[in-house]
């Protein structure tokens, strides 16, 4: 299992429910932590290491033993703020790239976790933006699709050069 870049297709692709979850999602998970904390990352969603389910991994804490491990199956927003804040983002899928994407400033969101148990968290600052930059993935939505003119205008150049590589 490894990182998948732009284009790859598999984050472009919606991904696919999970019913209860079981040793593979577990192993996934265990995977995905792996991937995301070699690459210093915050959070990972499947469809980054090529598997089309809907699991996003985060640890605000970017290495294992730092921070608190967030295993989220099926992950949905029920509540959400008015509000959003602008904030400059990034994704491991899109290395070297940033942009300033507005998210919702506070969430509430629910799912499974790794044993099948319904959760719920509340979150707010840079929880809530990453809650929200991986569930994006689940939908193969992407931050650079979110960005005002002016930063899309600045990250084309880069996508093009990443599409002709990958040729
Ligand atoms: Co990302």
């Amino acid at each position: 299992m490894e990182l998948k870049k732009y284009p790859e297709p598999c984050l472009f692709e919606p991904a696919e429910e999970i019913g209860e979850p079981d040793d593979e999602v577990r192993e996934l998970a265990a995977s995905m932590f792996e991937i995301m904390y070699a690459s210093r990352g915050i959070g990972l969603a499947a469809p980054q290491v090529g598997v089309s389910r809907r699991l996003i991994v985060i640890n605000l804490g970017a290495a294992p033993g730092q921070g608190d491990e967030i295993a989220l199956v099926n992950p949905e927003f029920v509540e959400r703020s008015r509000d959003v804040v602008e904030d400059e983002e990034g994704c491991l899928s899109l290395p070297g790239l940033t942009g300033v994407v507005p998210r919702w400033r506070s969430v509430v969101v629910q799912g499974l976790d790794l044993k099948g148990g319904e959760v719920e968290i509340r979150a707010d600052g840079l929880l809530a933006r990453v809650l929200q930059h991986e569930t994006d993935h689940l939908e193969g939505v992407l931050f650079i699709d979110k960005l005002g003119p002016v930063d899309r205008a600045a990250v084309k150049p880069k996508l093009r050069e990443m599409k002709a590589k990958a040729r």
